[in-house]
């Protein structure tokens, strides 16, 4: 880059020089030649045109010298200038390629060398970015994995020491530890898909009171089972433009997150109803409470609130993550209200 900026301004200033100097050289003889014509009796001082020419001559080749060198030192300068920040640039982006993704570049004044600068410098923050998000989900899901993977273990080895029985009981629990971990890799594998670049909404008009009616069906005996009252309701007209797949995968979450988090005796209701511009679906619940300082952190992936933890409820902590990015895809609201001891309202709001 800096050797071609060199030998294109040293071309064109002597491309310059060269036609300078013909013009000079061809004028200036064309122009004695017609003195000699016009002042008779010149012939005599025809070694002074000689010199003069000469004189010409030399200065010119020397002037031409002179400026050559001058023209090369300064577009070594300009040269080295203008490419400096390209070389400084090449060399962050191997930095970058080879892992390095701490390197900045020193970005002054604005032109488009600065611009370039500034935007290889967001690139490397959105890497460095995605770097730490890939580190911190492979550590959780490790975490998260260890726990039911160390029980199973313990347990079956125990069996197979003659330590333990391998009673029913003990065979249901290992199969739920067993679930626990299919359940966090579905949930897992949901969370990439919705990641992914791929992922696409298929929206068409959905009636969202009928699909509440609808997907909380299969969720009736769970609820019996615990004793915990379901109550449905829907009003006014709940039509959205939506991906009803998606929608009902949120309606699942949040459901479920009722039933789980609510006492026997206790009750959930479940609703959708529209609203001036909007529609929005409520699962309100009586059941444990979120902690205020805990409200806004339920929707990061894998936390759990400190009650949630046990074996008891314990669940992978995913699944308000996907309900929220199923909303924030759809461009919708999704929040939600808690008294601790009182109940959970979680509330959703599409847009029509
Ligand atoms: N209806 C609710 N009542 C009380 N706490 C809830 C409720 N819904 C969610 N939570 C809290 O938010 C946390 C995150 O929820 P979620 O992402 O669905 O994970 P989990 O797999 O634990 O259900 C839960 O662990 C729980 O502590
Ligand atoms: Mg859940």
């Amino acid at each position: 880059m800096f050797r071609r900026l060199a030998i294109s301004f040293g071309a064109a200033a002597s491309i310059i020089l060269l036609i300078a100097s013909l013009v000079i050289i061809y004028e200036v003889h064309y122009h004695l030649m017609m003195f000699e014509e016009d002042v008779k009796g010149f012939g005599e001082s025809s070694a002074l045109v000689h010199h003069f020419e000469q004189a010409l001559l030399s200065s010119i080749i020397w002037t031409a010298a002179g400026s050559l060198i001058l023209v090369a030192v300064i577009s070594y300068f300009v040269a080295k200038n203008l490419s400096r920040p390209l070389v400084q640039m090449r060399k962050a982006a191997e930095k970058m390629a080879g892992g390095e993704l701490e390197v900045r570049i020193e970005t002054i004044g604005n032109d488009e060398l600065n611009d370039l600068g500034t935007s290889l410098n967001e690139l490397a923050s959105q890497l460095q970015k995605q770097e730490e998000a890939r580190k911190t989900l492979t550590a959780d899901v490790a975490h998260e994995l260890r726990t039911p993977l160390a029980t199973v273990k313990s347990h079956i080895e125990a069996i197979e020491d003659g330590i333990f029985d391998p009673t029913p009981e003990r065979m249901s629990g290992l199969r739920e530890e067993i679930d626990r971990l299919i359940y966090l890799v579905q949930d897992l594998e949901q969370l990439t898909d919705m990641e992914s670049p791929q992922f696409t909404l298929k929206k068409e008009s959905v009636n969202l009171g009928e699909l509440l009616l609808k997907n909380a069906e299969p969720l009736k005996a769970s609820f019996t089972q615990k004793g915990v009252l379901l109550n449905l309701n829907t009003q006014g007209n709940t039509v959205v433009e939506a991906d009803p797949k998606r929608i009902a995968q949120i309606m699942f979450n949040l459901m479920s997150n009722a039933l789980k988090y609510t006492p026997s005796g206790g009750r959930v209701n479940a609703e959708v109803f529209e609203e001036i511009g909007s529609v929005v679906l409520a699962v309100k619940d009586t059941g444990i409470g979120i902690k205020e300082a805990e409200l806004d952190r339920i929707f990061d992936r894998f936390y759990r609130t400190e009650k949630s933890r046990n074996r008891e409820y314990g669940g992978s902590g995913i699944g308000l993550t996907i309900a929220k990015k199923l909303v924030d895809a759809h461009c919708g609201d999704i929040w939600v209200e808690s008294k601790p001891g009182y109940g959970t309202a979680f509330y959703v709001r599409l847009y029509k």
